[in-house]
């Protein structure tokens, strides 16, 4: 085989077969296959796409191209749930808890964020003490003990996929639908879980900001994981304005706490229940999706869930009673607010411009090598739909550093569109695929 002709195939829009696929994708983690010639082939797929047949081999051959886990000594059904990323999304903190709390293991690996997304292991680090990095072993053994773990990813997976995402960034080849289907699925086939729920967002702060991108992904994903023998729901949501109030690590753990406490941000909340109900249904906890809002609801009401997080937080050594009291979370020196100048309504908050701003404020890195502030980012205290008179709180900025506050606020102050007429607000939910 050469790789020139297999560029060249599909260069002229012909499908590659699986052994073609797996020569590739090897030969490109092993360092045998230039990243000239990867780039080439990204762009081919780029322009001619794949069809489902050679999406799934891509996928099983960047599983194959590295170490899978093993969760078969953690009893029950293992269910995980992945987000294509927001601006302040805070679910995994609320619903790993929530979710095991119903009787669910959730053995999840999460990662760190990049640019004006999150990530939950940063969000997590903010409760003093806590513990990202556990062994293998000690990662089973805390599902097996307290029913939830979140940790960064242990062992070497899907290491194709690490060196063609970092390539298809620079070659602006991020965006095919046969290349995030196949990277965010053979991340979920490798940490070896037995059914995935999908958070797939559309919307302006999303990676996919149209609603037929989305809806294709989630369905292209959804038929990957189906017919590699996983469990796989995709849930269609918006992601046009942030979610929640809280954007920022130490912020949106304080968020999560009061969610889980049935005090948190009705959207929050509602992706929660949608999400958490798709998990307890693949995990047979519940017969239907209404039977597992009612058990999730249930967690809530009576105090569990919140029990659960102090737990899984002892166990993976933080302080438990940062639970109890988030001001032993970090907190920032100052808190700016951010004001209306007009009268009128919320139509719009721009999320990624909203991320970038928190960003900015140090709550997320630039580049990979960015060292993060934990205590500072934004609260928003009016959100899309709401009435504002002249002079009321927009939102707050938490802040401790001040040398690129201006152009943070700027960017906070441009997110929102604020007019006479009162929006139609658009659903949280759009759809779920099965
Ligand atoms: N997230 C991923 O993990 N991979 C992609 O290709 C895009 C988003
Ligand atoms: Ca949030």
């Amino acid at each position: 085989m050469r790789v020139v002709d297999l560029i060249r195939k599909k260069r002229d829009g012909e499908a590659l077969s699986a052994e073609e696929i797996k020569y590739l994708i090897n030969g490109y983690a092993q360092g045998q296959i230039p990243d000239y010639q990867m780039s080439a082939l990204a762009m081919a797929i780029f322009f001619q796409g794949m069809d489902k047949r050679e999406t799934a081999d891509l996928t099983m051959a960047m599983v194959g191209s590295g170490e899978q886990i093993n969760l078969s000594e953690i009893a029950g059904i293992k269910v995980d749930k992945h987000s294509t990323g927001g601006v302040g999304d805070t679910t995994t903190l609320v619903l790993a808890p929530l979710v095991a709390a119903c009787g669910v293991p959730v053995a999840k690996m999460s990662g760190k964020g990049l640019g004006h997304t999150g990530g939950t292991l940063d969000k997590l680090e903010s409760i003093p003490g806590f513990e990202i990095e556990l062994t293998s072993e000690e990662f089973i053994q805390n599902v097996n003990d307290v029913g939830v773990a979140v940790v960064s990813q242990t062992g070497n997976l899907v290491p194709a996929d690490k060196a063609l995402y970092s390539l298809r960034d620079v070659t602006a080849t991020v965006d095919s639908i046969p290349l995030i289907a196949s990277s965010i699925m053979s991340k979920k086939l490798a940490a070896g879980s037995d059914g995935i729920v999908l958070d797939v967002k559309t919307g302006s702060g999303a990676f996919m900001t149209s609603f037929a991108d989305a809806e294709e992904l989630a369905r292209e994903m959804v038929d990957i994981g189906n017919n590699l023998n996983r469990q796989t729901v995709a849930v269609l949501t918006d992601m046009d304005q942030p979610l929640g109030c809280a954007i920022g690590n130490a912020l949106e753990v304080k968020e999560a706490i009061a969610t889980l406490s049935g005090r948190g941000p009705a959207d929050l909340q509602e992706l929660c229940l949608t999400l958490g109900s798709q998990m307890l249904v693949l995990a047979k906890k519940a017969a239907t999706s209404e039977e597992g809002r009612v058990c999730l609801q249930e967690a809530i009401r009576t105090g569990q869930g919140i029990a659960k997080l102090k737990e899984m937080v002892a166990a993976q050594k933080g302080n438990p009673n940062a639970i109890d009291n988030p001001t032993l979370l970090p907190q920032a020196e100052k808190i700016v607010e951010l004001k209306a100048e007009s009268d009128g309504y919320v139509q719009k908050i721009e999320a990624i411009d909203v991320g970038i701003s928190a960003m900015l404020l140090g709550a997320g890195r630039e580049t990979k090598e960015s060292v993060i502030d934990l205590a500072v980012g934004i609260v928003l205290r009016k959100k899309v739909g709401d009435k504002v008179q002249s002079g009321d709180v927009l939102a707050e900025l938490h802040v401790n550093k001040l040398e690129r506050f201006d152009e943070a606020i700027d960017l906070l102050k441009k997110a929102y569109t604020i007019g006479m007429e009162k929006p139609i607000l658009k659903p949280l939910i759009y759809e779920v695929i099965k």
